[in-house]
């Protein structure tokens, strides 16, 4: 999908703009409150960044996977900020943009059983629906919190995989095997991150011998 006409940002920058990390600015879609669009900053290695994601998007739409946790790219448009990417913006009942989980983790101690149940619930669906993340991080994944509902997570940067034979994420058992040895390594990172907080290995970390 290709937007014809140009998306006009600039003017409301400051009031579109959700975040930004080292590859791309994240803007919300003045006109489609659903959409947000991510812009190349001007890191070198930015284009690459997300051509390579717009190629994994690719086989994900292929494979026709199941992208319920994942923010989907949905095309790609001008702006009169440069050229950018379509994706759907991850946002809370209440109509704002979703926040991270490193917001939830340092602001909102009180909510942890929850963010846990969350991320556990997280590593499931990556597992069951084969989705490989090359990186996990605390601002990649969103916390969407949603009125009498437990909050879910939701990745929006980081998917796929760079590997020298891609024909080896095809066979099963080493998909699932990188998948639970990605995420494990993020659980490790967190209590490495936060050494004051209780990330129970039992609920977080996946064990591919319990998986049936
Ligand atoms: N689909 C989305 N919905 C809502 N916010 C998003 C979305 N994608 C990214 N963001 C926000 O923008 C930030 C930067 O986007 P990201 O794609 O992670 O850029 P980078 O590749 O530079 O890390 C994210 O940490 C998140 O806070
Ligand atoms: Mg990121």
């Amino acid at each position: 999908m290709q937007s014809q006409s140009i998306i006009l940002l600039k003017e409301q920058e400051k009031n579109l703009h959700i975040a930004s990390g080292a590859f791309a600015h994240c803007y919300r879609h003045p006109q489609q409150a659903d959409l947000c669009i991510k812009i190349a900053t001007s890191n070198p290695k930015a284009a690459k960044r997300l051509s390579t994601d717009v190629s994994y998007y690719k086989k994900l739409h292929a494979q026709k996977k199941n992208l319920a946790q994942v923010s989907d790219m949905l095309g790609s448009c001008m702006t009169d900020l440069g050229p950018g990417h379509l994706y759907e913006c991850i946002t809370d009942s209440d109509g704002t943009v979703s926040k991270t989980l490193d917001h939830y983790i340092n602001a909102h101690p009180e909510m942890l059983g929850a963010i846990i149940t969350a991320l556990r619930g997280l590593a499931t669906y990556l597992l069951q629906n084969r989705i490989i993340i090359s990186d996990l991080h605390v601002k990649n994944i969103l916390i969407r919190v949603t009125k009498n509902q437990p909050p879910s997570a939701m990745i929006v940067d980081g998917i796929g995989d760079k590997v020298a034979i891609p024909l080896l994420n095809y066979i099963g058992p080493l998909a699932d095997a990188k998948i639970a040895r990605r995420w494990n390594r993020f659980v490790a990172y967190l209590k490495n991150k936060f050494p004051e907080i209780h990330f129970p290995d039992d609920q977080l970390l996946l064990d591919l011998g319990k998986k049936k």
